[in-house]
């Protein structure tokens, strides 16, 4: 096994360095070393298996707010413009795309005006956009800070994907960007507006399982043959360490909305594997330990290179539920076991609620001001966590933590 000689700082360090600056901060040459990108928003080729409607979606309500979308990938526009449809309050405004071509064909598709399709270049002119109110952001996860400033800076509210940034520093720095602009930032957490992820909620705030003892989250699948070239996924600029920010989050995140805590003590570790081209820049599996100041234990574990996993579950003192899949996009399946009874499988509604539901919630703070499940202060004890995931792995120590998820040592 090969040690990562990359810190978790020389992680953060990539989301601002330039290639050359990052290699010798490694203390590497950049002739030796593979190539590391510097995240720039740069327009990508239509995915093959992209469905666009054959009727625009109409806005359901007056009151609808408008929403700019940034970055025509395959989440954008295979799963969230397409739940646009569904929103009672939300309604595509505007998109932004460094590709000429989806520009037009997405436009076309969805009904966006002509002189309502921004590129990277001419973004900044959605400043006097009056028809976008906010933007959601579905770029690269090394390109959220940058894009999220920017559109701040442009006077939007900002619905930003998962994971929000890849450090704190990039987290405190989009917090505070809202805060400059009077504007509403909120995390695209989709499991938080998801039925059987709502319900599970519900049970552990009612001990339905009495106190809460254990937890597990396993969350993979296998990359295939790529490169860090030829997918941002393994390109440490544009996503951190890799599985842990795409994937583990899911997982991370049910531990602490399962628990309603923040963990004491971590403990972790990473593998990146030698030989593999997938893996020169970001780890295969990352696994760790979280222990919450109940006293519960969770255990992590993330891979982009293992049979499919999307599972949680909860065991109590007096029972148990689990989830399997917990957190995708559908089929979400849900079992109670409790002392004393017959396990029962659960149904609490249709998982495909969660998109639209995420968007109307946005659509609410801003219209009404009500608070935002999902904020930026998530985002930001979330990019902690996994802060002190890979600081725990690196340095091969437990690491504790302050309730914010700050480290204490
Ligand atoms: N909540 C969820 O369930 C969920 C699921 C999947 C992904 N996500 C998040 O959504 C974000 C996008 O993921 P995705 O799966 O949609 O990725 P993707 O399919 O690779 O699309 C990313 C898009 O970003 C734009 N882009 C700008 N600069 C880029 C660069 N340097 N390299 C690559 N793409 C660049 C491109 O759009 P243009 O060609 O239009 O410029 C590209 O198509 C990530 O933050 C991810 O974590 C969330």
């Amino acid at each position: 096994m090969k040690t990562p000689n990359l810190s978790r700082r020389s992680f953060l360090e990539a989301g601002s360095a330039t290639a050359a600056s990052l290699a010798m901060a490694q203390g590497a040459s950049a002739a030796t070393e593979p190539r590391v990108s510097v995240p720039r928003a740069i327009g990508q080729p239509m995915r093959s298996n992209v469905q666009l409607p054959t009727t625009p979606p109409l806005p359901r309500r007056a009151d609808s707010v408008g929403f700019a979308i940034i970055g025509l990938g395959g989440y954008a526009l295979n799963q969230m413009m397409p739940r646009f449809a569904l929103a009672q309050r939300s309604h595509i405004a505007a998109i932004v795309s460094g590709n000429p071509e989806k520009l037009k064909q997405v436009g076309d598709a969805y009904g966006v005006p002509p002189d309502a399709r921004y590129t990277y270049d001419s973004f900044d002119a959605i400043a006097d956009d009056k028809r976008v109110e906010a933007v959601y952001i579905v770029l690269p996860s090394g390109l959220h800070a940058a894009w999220t400033e920017k559109a701040f800076a442009a006077g939007k509210h900002v619905l930003c994907e998962k994971p929000m940034a890849l450090s704190s520093e990039e987290c405190a720095r989009m917090i505070a960007a809202a805060e400059r602009a009077k504007r509403k930032l909120m995390i695209a957490y989709r499991s938080y507006f998801e039925p059987h992820n709502r319900l599970a909620m519900a049970l552990m705030a009612q001990k339905a399982l009495g106190p809460l003892r254990l937890l597990r989250a396993d969350h993979s699948y296998r990359m295939g043959p790529v490169t860090p070239a030829q997918n941002w996924r393994l390109d440490r600029a544009l996503a951190g360490g890799g599985p842990l920010e795409d994937l583990g989050i899911y997982g991370l995140q049910a531990a602490l909305y399962l628990t309603q805590e923040v963990p004491e003590l971590i403990t972790a570790s990473t593998y990146q594997p030698e030989g593999d081209a997938r893996f020169t820049q970001i780890f295969a599996h990352v696994g760790a330990q979280l222990r919450f100041p109940s006293g519960a234990v969770a255990q992590l574990s993330t891979s982009y290179d293992a049979a499919g996993a999307n599972t949680v579950s909860a065991r109590g003192a007096t029972g148990v539920l689990t989830m399997d899949p917990a957190t995708s996009y559908s089929g979400q399946k849900m079992r109670l076991e409790q002392a004393g009874q017959a396990g029962r499988d659960l149904t609490p509604g249709d998982p495909d609620v969660q998109f639209a539901g995420q968007l109307d919630h946005f659509a609410d703070a801003i219209r009404d001001g009500g608070q935002i499940k999902t904020p930026g202060q998530m985002g930001l004890r979330d990019v902690r966590l996994m802060e002190a995931i890979y600081a725990s792995a690196r340095t091969g120590r437990y690491v504790r933590l302050n309730p914010d998820g700050t480290m204490l040592d």
